[in-house]
């Protein structure tokens, strides 16, 4: 085992998921906050339930979250103490403008996060931004629609352009959008998109990523030109999908299921729609008004480095049969269960070589540096009197970090870093509640709200410290 002395070892969260302090400071509303927890989670983040007030009829876990808001510097010391050379975070939105487009952003939203960045930089952690984690104010999902309405890309940019100007000298790595292509998957929780009756779903979408990726290329046009140093990445939900059999027709829908996430990438990558998604969308019959401006911004915009999250590969096949055999669990990306592997308690198919397979498919396909931002598993730990026993997640981790090792040494791939997921326990995204650990930092948090979020070290923290000390050769 050998790793670049300059590779990132790390963790991530996002802030939706585990700042809480969801009103302070003058915080406004954002879709993350009004989807709640219990069975209209899917329904709202899906877009087909409309839920633009949170209300005392549902519960939402992320409001308080583990309060990170309060206890960073806390969070930060311990993240020093495992040795991370790197901690991914995002901002809220609403916090710099509460209504999205305010004149003037909020400072004490920017002090926030100019508090966090200084507080890694005081132990020689490397802040890695993602800019927009999910996170549409309320406010501009009121007056637009979302990501429906190409007004979004100038109140993104005023919150890059207000970013960028706190934060320059001070951040080198920054993510435009957390996995883009969560857009077409839950578009309320992706994009702040709810479908009126009648609506064309392809035709809304499409127009929404078009304003993304337009709102992507600016921002990273913006960062190069107002922080020469800066990397800027796009954020994929990665995953290969398998063809179920060798049949031609598993093997084409694998193919087919892959290009609906590289879709996005394509473009960032490589600065322009590829043939086949225009072709795609002629046969949906979506008409996207692409202007002259757009086509010159996605050029110029291209991203320094690909970005992704990986938990698992995904298995696909023709027969409609066989698709019903649901891997459970995989709601978001739905998938069939791939008899070869074993699944997480939440039916996520662990599958380490499906991360080296999916490096090599975004290398060949980009030939730009990679950066694994968001890995890990997710599971319902057990505090016993003398610790918190989490083997199986230093086996997770243990596996994927081989992988990554055969993709650097063997496949001589550039391979920026990791920044584990949920490095200290949050909030789920797909369920919205806490029991669905990925931390090696505990946090005493129950679901039901209960808990005094004392923090604690699990076997993985210590395990995960050594792991970084000896830049991966002691696994
Ligand atoms: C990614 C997201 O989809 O996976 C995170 O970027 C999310 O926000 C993570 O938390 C794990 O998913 P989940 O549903 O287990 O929280």
């Amino acid at each position: 085992m050998s790793f670049p002395k300059e590779f990132l070892w790390g963790g991530a969260t996002a802030a939706n998921q585990c700042e809480g302090a969801y009103q302070e400071d003058d915080r406004g509303l954002a879709n993350v906050d009004t989807i709640p927890y219990g069975e209209d989670r899917f329904p709202v983040m899906l877009g087909l339930k409309k839920m633009l007030e949170c209300d005392t009829e549902h519960f939402y876990p992320s409001h308080d979250a583990i309060d990170f808001y309060h206890r960073y510097q806390e969070d930060i010391k311990l993240f020093a103490e495992m040795n991370m050379k790197c901690y991914r975070f995002s901002i809220a939105w609403t916090r710099i403008f509460p209504n999205g487009d305010d004149e003037t952003p909020n400072e004490k939203g920017l002090d926030f996060y100019e508090a966090v960045v200084d507080e890694c930089l005081k132990y020689g952690i490397e802040p890695l931004i993602t800019i927009c984690h999910f996170d549409a104010p309320i406010a501009l999902i009121k007056k637009y629609g979302g990501w429906k309405d190409r007004h979004m890309i100038d109140a993104f940019m005023k919150l890059c352009h207000a970013l960028f100007t706190r934060l320059n000298g001070k951040v080198k790595y920054w993510l435009t959008f957390n996995e883009i292509n969560m857009l077409l998957h839950l578009p309320f929780m992706g994009a702040g998109i709810y479908f009126e009756e009648g609506e064309d779903k392809n035709q809304v979408l499409y127009t929404a990523a078009h304003h993304e990726l337009v709102a992507s290329a600016k921002a990273v046009k913006l960062a190069h030109e107002m922080m020469p140093n800066a990397m800027v990445g796009c954020m994929l939900a990665a995953g290969q999908f398998y063809p179920y059999s060798c049949h031609p027709q598993d093997v084409y829908k694998g193919m087919e299921r892959d290009r609906d996430n590289y879709f996005f990438i394509d473009v960032q990558a490589r600065g322009e729609y590829p043939v086949w998604a225009i072709k795609r969308m002629e046969k949906l019959g979506v008409n996207i008004d692409i202007t002259s401006e757009d086509t010159k911004l996605l050029q110029e915009g291209t991203v320094d480095f690909i970005s992704f999250s990986y938990y698992a590969s995904r298995c696909v096949s023709a027969d409609p049969e066989i698709n019903k055999q649901n891997a459970k669990g995989n709601a978001v990306f739905s998938a069939v269960k791939n008899p070869y592997l074993k699944a997480s308690e939440w039916g996520w198919q662990i599958d380490p070589l499906g991360l080296r397979i999916t490096c090599n498919t975004l290398y060949d396909r980009y030939q730009k540096p990679l950066f694994i931002v968001e890995n890990g598993l997710g599971a319902n730990d057990t505090v016993e009197e003398d610790g918190i026993h989490d083997t199986y997640r230093i086996d997770y981790m243990r596996e994927h970090i081989k992988a990554m090792d055969a993709v650097i040494n063997e496949d001589g791939l550039p391979l920026l870093g990791c920044t584990f997921w949920g490095i200290i326990d949050l909030i789920s995204a797909s369920t919205g509640e806490i029991k669905k650990r990925y931390g090696t930092i505990y946090v005493d948090k129950q679901v039901d709200g209960s808990g005094n979020l004392e923090r604690k070290k699990k076997d993985s923290f210590v395990w995960y410290q050594k792991v970084i000390e000896s830049n991966g050769t002691i696994l």
